[in-house]
């Protein structure tokens, strides 16, 4: 295969072995590969050792080169921590009861609103270097801890200058429906409302979101309610995705596949027929093993039946103060590989290819292929399974893009 642009490459990669992960070749090794680089895209695939003429070429030695880590589940703006409630956890109080006490989502959307734009960006970026640092080069955010007009905005303006003042790809998420504010106590279908009719029409008008995000369950908002933030979010062309069956079954992942969704995020406790309707919708499955594992859950997601009936599985890390305050996609893919049974290349592909799909993004990122864009990560390893493998160390790493 020779280039068959007439112009020398940006950039050029050469003595790679590359892991393509395009969608139908499980890891789609090249050994001692090159990638020519136009514009920001790839424009040449080859498998040998030639030089090309490039404005710049990069000698990979032999390390391995690989799309860059998409996170495709988060809540990485918010004030304050959650420490005392870990705490409290640890002394015999559930996470359930202490949602329901006014703690868990609502302690962090009182810090929230507290906090300034400039505070609520200053500590976004300190764990959103944390996770360049990490090869992620593209990371959902949503918002969720404003649970008003005023702050569900600051929070996604936020998420926009992260991604316009750092080198990663940011797509912003609103998650109104995350839990019911307390101005709303007793008038859930009131929240819902103004979710659906003055919060979700100013951030399709404002473009500060793609994409609209429930918490579908017992402690969130219920089946009825989430279809209806659903029809609001469609009508003004934005896509759904959903928290769902993470404590409960209450059907969400069938109405998010209903729905034509991009995912359905959690469902430890999805049912067979939901994961019919999302092998038939497309939906992506986003499995989140660090609130499984800080909320100590025993309930495995269904992995066996999401794989028989061919459900792209996504990983994420759902950095989030109260049950996943974690900023690590590597030590993710090894507990999806420890907690949930997932072999290496199944995590790789849930935090590159299939993260993609989660995010609607396949056809620009998440796997080496011509057309994409030049979106890689150069890793210092022998084997990508390594990077499943280790845990609490992260192999150096040169971003490329
Ligand atoms: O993904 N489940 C709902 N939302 C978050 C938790 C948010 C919080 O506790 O602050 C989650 O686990
Ligand atoms: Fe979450």
């Amino acid at each position: 295969m020779c280039p068959t642009e007439t112009k020398p490459f940006d950039q050029f990669i050469r003595n790679a072995n590359i892991a393509t992960m395009a969608s139908d070749k499980e890891y789609g090794i090249i050994e001692k590969g090159c990638v020519g680089i136009i514009d920001g895209k790839i424009a040449f695939i080859g498998s040998d050792l030639s030089d090309y003429q490039a404005k710049e070429t990069i000698n990979a030695n032999g390390q391995w080169l690989l799309p860059g880590l998409i996170d495709c589940h988060t809540h990485l703006i918010y004030g304050g921590n959650r420490a005392n409630e870990f705490e409290m956890r640890l002394n015999g109080a559930s996470y359930e009861e202490i949602s329901k006490t006014g703690g868990g989502i609502l302690s962090s959307v009182t810090a929230t609103r507290a906090a300034s734009e400039q505070e609520l960006f200053v500590s976004a970026s300190k764990r959103l270097e944390a996770l360049i640092a990490e090869g992620v080069t593209t990371i959902e955010i949503k918002s969720g801890y404003g649970l008003d007009l005023e702050t569900e905005l600051k929070m996604l303006r936020v998420a926009k200058q992260l991604g316009e003042q750092y080198p990663i790809r940011v797509i912003p998420t609103f998650l109104g429906a995350h839990a019911l504010p307390p101005e709303f106590k007793d008038d859930s279908d009131g929240y819902i409302n103004l979710v659906c009719e003055k919060m979700i029409p100013t951030v399709a008008q404002e473009q500060l979101a793609n994409c609209v995000d429930v918490f579908c369950e017992n402690i969130g908002f219920s089946y009825a309610q989430t279809e209806k933030v659903f029809k609001a979010a469609k009508e003004h062309g934005l896509k759904v995705k959903l928290h769902a069956e993470q404590l409960s079954d209450q059907g969400g992942a069938g109405l998010v596949a209903d729905y034509q969704g991009l995912s359905a995020d959690h469902i430890e406790y999805l049912s067979q027929e939901s994961i019919y309707k999302m092998a038939k919708s497309g939906t992506v499955a986003t499995l989140l093993p660090g609130a499984y594992y800080f909320l100590r859950e025993t309930k495995l997601p269904p992995i066996q039946a999401l794989r028989d009936a061919g459900v792209p599985i996504a990983i994420a890390t759902d950095h989030n103060p109260g049950t996943s305050p974690c900023l690590s996609v590597l030590l993710m893919m090894n507990m999806a590989c420890t907690l949930f049974k997932m072999t290496p290349l199944e995590a790789l592909q849930g935090v590159t290819i299939n993260s993609a799909k989660a995010l609607g993004l396949e056809d620009a990122i998440g796997s080496i292929e011509v057309g994409k864009k030049a979106d890689l990560v150069l890793w210092n390893i022998e084997h990508p399974n390594q990077l499943s493998y280790q845990f609490g160390v992260t192999p150096p790493l040169k971003i490329i893009s």
